[in-house]
Order: C-alpha cells, then structure tokens, then sequence
C-alpha cells in the first residue's frame, strides 16, 4: 500500500514528506493493513485444509508491535534463537504456536524452550535429536519434533538462499534418516509426530514445492511403515514477493491447484512457515539524498541509508525498486550509493528514476523482510526508526538508537 497518488508517493493515507518531518531520516515505514492484507490472504490459502498451523518466520522482522499483529491474527512463530521465541511470547503469543527451526540449537535454549513448552523442535541433525532427548530426559519430559528433511530438490532461487538440495548445512538427508531411523525410534524422551522441510526463500515457481512435498509424502509413507507415527507436514516458507514490477510474484494459483490439494490427499496436519511474504512489500527504507554527484558521466545519488540498515543488496544481489516522494516530469539514471566505506554498500546501478535534487527522500520499496532484523552498526552508525502507517495514523514502533545507547554494553 505504498504507491504514488498525484505523483506524492503515499502510504496508506499518509504522505510520506509528513512522516520525515516528524521521524527524521532514514527510517523503516511499514503499512499495517498491507501486512494484514497478506496474512488474511495466506489463511484463504489454506483455507480448504482441516488443522493448519501458520508459523511466522519472525527472522523476517521481529520488531514486537509486527509480532502483536501476529498474535492477534492467531499466527503461530516460526524461530531460529530463544530470543526469538521470547519476543513472541512477549508480544502476547502462546508458546503452544512456536516451532523452533535452526542448525545450532544450544543446550541452554533447548531446556529453555522446553519449560516454556512450545509446540515442537525441528530437528536439524541426528546428534540434535540425541540432545533434545537427553535434555527433555533430565526434565522429566518428553518433547514432541519433527525432523528438518532435506528432500534435495532444488528451489531455483539465488544461491545463498537456497536450502534443500544436498550439500546445504539445513536439515537431515534422506538416507541418513533410514539409516537412523532404530537410533531415533529408540529416543524415548522425543515423539517425532513430523516431518518438515525448508526448500529456499523467494521462489516464485510452485512447482519446486510440490515436488518436495510428493518427496515428503514418499519418506512419510516410508517412515511410518518402519513404525513411525508422523501426522504433520511441515511445509516451510519461502513464498517470493514481488522485488521487481516488471516481474510476478509467487504464483499461488499454481500452488493451491497441486500443492493445496496434494496436502489434501496426504490428510496430515499442516504447517507452514512464511516470513518474507507477509511483511516484504508493506516495507520501505525512507532515506535523505544527502549528495547528488557527477563524475566520468555517472550520476551518484548519495543517500543517508546504507549496507548496515539494509544489506540484501551488497549480500544478494537484491533488486528493489527506488521510488523518490515526489516524482518530477524528467527522468535520469542513477547510482544509489550510501555512506558506508564498502564498494558494495549501494542500492541499485544505473537506474533510471524521476530527477532527485539534494535534501529530497527516496523510498526503497519491499524492504520490509530481513530489512531492519539484518540490520548493524556497523560504521558505528545507530540502528534506524520504525514507523507503522495505518490509514490516516503514524505511529513508531522503534525509536530510532541514539549514540548513548549504540555504545552503553562496551567498556573502557
Ligand atoms: N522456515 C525456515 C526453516 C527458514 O529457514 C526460513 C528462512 C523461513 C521459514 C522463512 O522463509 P521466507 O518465507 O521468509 O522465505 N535473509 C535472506 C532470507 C533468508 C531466509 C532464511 N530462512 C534474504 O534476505 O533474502
């Protein structure tokens, strides 16, 4: 819901110009009903199946007031740390919901996820099945999991995130689970009532999916003749979004036609596991054009924003559209650069936009997954304000860092 309307660009009802007079720069906007409008979405999605737990990735962004939104639409988490399951928790959200994710799970949080109860650990290897279950033996308590499969298929998305073919650190191998499979069955403080998978992140094909899921269905089958009793799949994330206009986003036509209707056949619980999709495109990096400079026939945008409040770029590749608060007649093309002593700290090269003059604001569009939550100091630089637009009000939902603050956990 972030658009131009008499070439003003808007959020929701909000001219953007007003927000920077009141926020300063650079700041995250997030438009409240945009994230509302792509859970409600996601629900109809599933709608057709009986027991459907959507878990939000909260790596995506974990600020609380997104995480309330969350709770309140009765969305489950999706974790990867014991902070994460703490925010969520603190948030108002049940730890019933929470699915803890994630290759390096420490003693520490294990024993602490256990007496907070949540719903389930995804398994990541058999050494962590063997922890889990000596943990939950101390307690006295036997844990319910599933086991993070690696279903080796590929889900044609960039190279760094990209997560279920062979050869990634994520999950457990097929064979390696058969050949396991006395180990784990002997585990008699974990039920593995799951099997999940995390295939990779922004795919925009379904098609990856539903032929991880028929792998699924197969090793489901399989498991449970050899005495296992899964009644959940485990689905993962990785819907895409639309980075980039001239492209199409996830085709979720596709995937309600054979892999919604897969899963119904299959008559198992369901999981999924959605972060990007349901906060990316309610987001933009609102920054200032400190400096427009010239030299050898570039034209270099120098904005206030940089690597350090927003790295998918500099680490992806990343394309996300630059759309100025006000659009001029005229067109150039640019390089939006930021401040940080990286070569690799831009936004986009060579990039025709409507002409910016210093002291004007840009909107880097779609930067509300792994935006703010991958953010740093670096540069030594405070972390940045989040705003939440919703119709005509502004609110913020993370004072901006001071200095004070950046420096206050080291010593001298
Ligand atoms: N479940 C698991 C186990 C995951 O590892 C992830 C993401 C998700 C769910 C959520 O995936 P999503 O729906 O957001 O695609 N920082 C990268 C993305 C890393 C994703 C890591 N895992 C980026 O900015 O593109």
């Amino acid at each position: 819901m972030i658009g131009y309307k008499n070439n003003i660009l808007m959020c929701e009802d909000i001219d953007i110009r007003e927000l920077t007079k009141v926020y300063g720069s650079p700041f995250y906007l997030y438009s409240k009903n945009d994230i509302l409008q792509k859970i409600r979405f996601l629900k109809d999605i599933f709608s057709s199946l009986d027991d459907v737990l959507i878990a939000y990735a909260v790596k995506a962004e974990n600020n609380l007031s997104i995480l309330k939104m969350m709770v309140e639409e009765g969305i489950g988490a999706d974790v990867v740390s014991i902070g994460e399951s703490l925010k969520y928790i603190k948030a108002g959200g049940d730890a019933r919901n929470i699915v803890f994710s994630g290759v390096a799970k420490t003693e520490e949080e294990i024993k602490k996820s256990i007496e907070l109860n949540i719903k389930r650990f995804n398994i990541e290897s058999i050494p962590e099945a063997v922890r889990i279950n000596n943990i939950a033996k101390e307690l006295k308590k036997r844990v319910k999991c599933s086991i993070r499969v690696n279903p080796n298929v590929d889900a044609h998305t960039h190279e760094k995130i990209t997560t279920g073919v062979n050869g990634n650190k994520f999950g457990v191998c097929i064979k390696t689970i058969i050949e396991n499979s006395n180990l784990l069955k002997s585990l008699d403080n974990i039920e593995i009532e799951s099997l999940s998978m995390h295939i990779g992140s922004q795919m925009t094909d379904a098609e990856p999916f539903y032929r991880a899921i028929l792998v699924m269905r197969d090793l489901i089958n399989e498991v449970n003749s050899m005495g296992f009793n899964i009644t959940d799949i485990d689905i993962g994330g990785g819907y895409g979004v639309r980075y980039n206009k001239d492209h199409s986003g996830f085709d979720f036509d596709k995937f309600k036609n054979e892999s919604i209707n897969l899963l119904k056949e299959m008559n198992l619980k369901v999981t999924t596991e959605p972060g990007r999709y349901f906060v990316a495109e309610s987001g933009a990096l609102i920054m200032r054009v400190e400096y427009v400079k010239e030299e050898l026939g570039r034209k270099y945008v120098i904005l206030d924003g940089g690597m350090n409040d927003y790295v998918r770029v500099a680490m992806y590749d990343a394309y996300n559209e630059i759309y100025p608060l006000v659009k001029r007649e005229s067109v150039s093309n640019y390089d939006f650069v930021g401040p940080i002593c990286e070569s690799s700290d831009f936004f986009a090269y060579d990039r025709e936009c409507s002409v910016v003059e210093e002291g004007d604001y840009v909107a880097l569009l779609d930067a509300g997954a792994y935006g703010f939550s991958m953010s740093s100091n670096y540069n030594s630089r405070p972390l940045i304000a989040q705003v939440m637009a919703d119709k005509d009000k502004h609110y913020i939902i993370r004072k901006r860092q001071t200095f004070n603050e950046m420096i206050e956990s080291e010593i001298i």
